[in-house]
């Protein structure tokens, strides 16, 4: 399949680890042109000269960090990855105003900041690809109270938008990850305080008896990427071997 995505200019944030990264390798493998963003620089800089693309430090949560990872594009954006969340608070117990506050400028304020500066490049050429990477707690209950809220406002914010840009030639898709594992990562480290415990969610919990990995969603983004994805608008993909239970 020709997924028609050589010569498009990618933006794809926190992309310097898990699945961020995987995202940005899996589009410079199609020959796009990829821009990535997230604070640490030296790893910026890293992953912008594997990819043959370019790269900004920047503080994604405040305006100033989303206006120049835009502008680091150079005046050309096809596709846009909100791939930034960040998890605030664990359970009710550690979740108040404050934890809410921040899961949304670390999950939804960045993707909305993001997209409404991307629209007006995209409109420019009448054709561009949004992908909102949630999560399965965006579709169910379970997880964090703050971080789940956000991810289902990412859901929310994706199909809005898309209503509204889909005459201009522009989609905009969330992406629902399950658990995935990558060195490092969130999962990587609670498995390492505690394997039996993971080893036992994993069974419980994952139909496929193991994690996904960051490649897998990857692979789902770029397609949702692609031409080949242009019927699909104001949906969210979830990508998680069967682990979320929701009916919608
Ligand atoms: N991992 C999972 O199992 C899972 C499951 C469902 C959904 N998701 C979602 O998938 C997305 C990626 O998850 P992940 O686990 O791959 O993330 P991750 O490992 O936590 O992300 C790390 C990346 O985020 C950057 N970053 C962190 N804080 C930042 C900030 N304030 N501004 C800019 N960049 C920042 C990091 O670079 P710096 O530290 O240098 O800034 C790095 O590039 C998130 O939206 C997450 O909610 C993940």
């Amino acid at each position: 399949m020709n997924l028609g995505l050589a010569g498009r200019t990618a933006l794809v944030t926190a992309a310097t680890r898990g699945i961020g990264l995987a995202i940005a390798r899996s589009l410079a493998a199609e020959n796009v042109r990829v821009v990535i963003a997230a604070r640490t620089k030296d790893d910026v800089e890293r992953v912008a000269a594997e990819l043959h693309g370019s790269g900004v430090p920047a503080e994604l949560t405040g305006e100033e960090g989303c206006r120049a990872a835009v502008e680091a594009c150079q005046g050309r954006l096809d596709i846009l990855v909100n791939n930034l969340g960040l998890r605030a608070g664990t359970g009710w117990a550690d979740t108040g105003v404050t934890q809410f506050e921040q899961a949304m400028a670390g999950n939804l304020y960045p993707a909305a900041r993001l997209s409404l500066l991307a629209l007006p490049l995209m409109r420019e050429r009448g054709w561009g690809r949004i992908v909102v990477i949630s999560s399965v707690f965006g579709r169910e209950s379970g997880g964090a109270p703050a971080y789940n809220a956000t991810k289902a406002a990412e859901i929310s914010f994706a199909t809005a938008l898309a209503r509204e840009v889909g005459r201009q030639g522009i989609t905009v898709n969330a992406v629902a990850p399950g658990s995935i594992l990558f060195p490092g990562g969130s999962w990587w480290r609670r498995r390492e305080a505690d394997p039996a415990g993971i080893a036992a969610f994993v069974e419980r919990e994952l139909p496929l008896g193991r994690f996904g990995t960051a490649e897998e969603v990857a692979d789902a983004v770029t397609f949702l990427c692609s031409e080949r994805a242009a019927l699909i608008n104001g949906a969210c993909l979830p990508v998680d071997g069967g682990q979320s239970r929701s009916n919608i």
